[in-house]
Parts: C-alpha cells; sequence; structure tokens
C-alpha cells in the first residue's frame, strides 16, 4: 500500500484498522501519510509492517515532533517525502499547504535522529537518487504522488533506468504510480524495482467490501502477478528482466 492514509476515515468505520487487517493477512506493508494516523500505535499493534511518511513541514519542530511519536509508536520505517517543499494538490485544489523545500542537511540531521530505517519518497531523477543516498536513505521511493506535487511530472518508469544505474543495488526501490494489475507490477520488477506500492485500488477495495475489499485488491494482483511470472518465464520477482518486455511497437495490420 502506498500513503493514501488520509480519505480512508470517511470511507468505512474503523477503515484505518480495517485496512491494517487486510494488508497484514494479504502479507503487504502498510504505509500512513498526512495526516498521521491519531491510532498508529493501534495499526501497529496488528502486525502489519507500517510505513509514516511525513511532508517538510516548514514548521521543523512539529515535523521532528512527529517523527518522534512514529517512533514511538513502533512504525517499521520512518518517511520524508521530499518533493513536497509547497505540499500537494489535486488539479489546482491545494491538499497539503504548510510545506517548505527540505535541506540534504536536514534530511542527513532526521537520519542520524532514528533509530529506524528512513525512506525517501518522490524521487525522480539520478541528481535525486544520488543526494538520497547522500542523506543515508535506507530505501528509495520513485514516486510522482500521483502527479500531486507539480503537472507534467514523469512516470516513474520512465526515469527508472537512470535511477537503477546511480543506486546500483545500494538499497532497495520501491516504484508507485498507476499499478493496477500484476502485469504493471511485474513490468515493475523487470525495470529494477524490487516493489511497488498501491495507492487508488486500495481505497476501491474498503469501499466495495470493507476489509475483505483491500484483501482481494492485494491477493487478485498477486495472483495475476504469479501467472505473468510463470506464463514470461520469471521464476521469482528478482529475476524479473527487460526481456520480458518489448521496446518495440509492432503492428501486423
Ligand atoms: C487521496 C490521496 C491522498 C494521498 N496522501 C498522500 C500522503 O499523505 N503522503 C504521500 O506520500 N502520498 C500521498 N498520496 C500519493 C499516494 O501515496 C501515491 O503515491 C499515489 O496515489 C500514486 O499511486 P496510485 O496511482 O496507486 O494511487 C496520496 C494520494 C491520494 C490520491
Amino acid at each position: 500500500m502506498s500513503s493514501i492514509s488520509a480519505p480512508i476515515p470517511q470511507i468505512q468505520e474503523n477503515g484505518l484498522l480495517k485496512v491494517a487487517r487486510a494488508l497484514k493477512e494479504a502479507g503487504s506493508m502498510m504505509w500512513t501519510g498526512s495526516p498521521m494516523p491519531a491510532n498508529l500505535r493501534e495499526l501497529v499493534e496488528v502486525g502489519v509492517p507500517l510505513v509514516q511518511t511525513f511532508k517538510p513541514l516548514a514548521d521543523r519542530d512539529k515535523l521532528l515532533k512527529m517523527i518522534s511519536q512514529a517512533e514511538a509508536a513502533g512504525v517499521t520505517w520512518v518517511g520524508v517525502e521530499i518533493d513536497a517543499g509547497q505540499g500537494t494538490k489535486i488539479l489546482d485544489k491545494s491538499m497539503v499547504t504548510g510545506c517548505s523545500p527540505i535541506l540534504l542537511s536536514e534530511l542527513k540531521e532526521i537520519k542520524q535522529m532514528i533509530n529506524r530505517p528512513l525512506v525517501l519518497k518522490g524521487i525522480l531523477s539520478p541528481w535525486d537518487a544520488d543526494k538520497a543516498l547522500e542523506a543515508g536513505a535506507d530505501v528509495i521511493m520513485v514516486s510522482n504522488h500521483g502527479a500531486h506535487t507539480i503537472d507534467y511530472l514523469p512516470h516513474p518508469l520512465e526515469v527508472m533506468d537512470e535511477i537503477v544505474k546511480i543506486v546500483a543495488g545500494q538499497i532497495p526501490i520501491i516504484v508507485d504510480g498507476g499499478f493496477r494489475r500484476g502485469t504493471d507490477i511485474l513490468k515493475a520488477l523487470a525495470f529494477g524495482a524490487q516493489a511497488v506500492g498501491i495507492g487508488r485500488p486500495i481505497l476501491y477495495g474498503l469501499a466495495a467490501a470493507g476489509q475483505e475489499g483491500v484483501k482481494t485488491v492485494i491477493n487478485e494482483m498477486a495472483e495475476e502477478l504469479k501467472r505473468t511470472m510463470t506464463m514470461t518465464g520469471v521464476r521469482n520477482p528478482s529475476s524479473a528482466h527487460r526481456g520480458i518486455i518489448l521496446t518495440k511497437y509492432f503492428c501486423l495490420f
């Protein structure tokens, strides 16, 4: 699951708990974003690995305090959204304000401060990837936030090759943005991602059928992925390779 927690409490009563339980049962990870859920500890207690990501709030004292609260609640990883220096928006409507660009030196301080792996989300260029490594990131997420930061951003798969080259296997790479089927996930793996974040489909699953609906979304994607791996001769996720992807468009008619 990608960080997409904001609308969940309005979709179903105890929605966040239902999502946490569904993801745990499906063997997936949970990512929560802004606002940080008040019941974070309760979600962690479900036993699902949980990542809390933070926007670079202009009030840095508040940001650091919230990071400490997330750690105290027992999250698995702490995340910082490096590209949300002006918050996020959907079309022309601001969704989160009160942010300011975060410096490399500040990311290094956060890395020193926390006792959890640090994931930096919003990496979209080899330059970003290089700086993330310098900041001490343990994981990066290549993401354009579903195009909620600025218009005309590339899709993660358009920039993966350059980023994979810079990261050179030093840390895991996760991608998100528009992954809807097992076939999409296999493409991400073939481009060099170690995991894929799923955002809006989690909301649709919850709205359609609650906890069971979320589990079905993950399970069906996993089944499709397994089927497609079999059909393309990929024995395990880490052996997905670019040879299974057509790079030229052939038209027979
Ligand atoms: C309603 C909504 C809320 C979101 N909130 C956050 C957030 O708080 N933090 C974050 O890093 N990304 C946030 N995102 C971006 C998602 O985590 C994800 O990157 C994006 O939706 C792309 O994945 P998808 O196409 O599978 O939905 C949000 C997206 C949506 C639609």
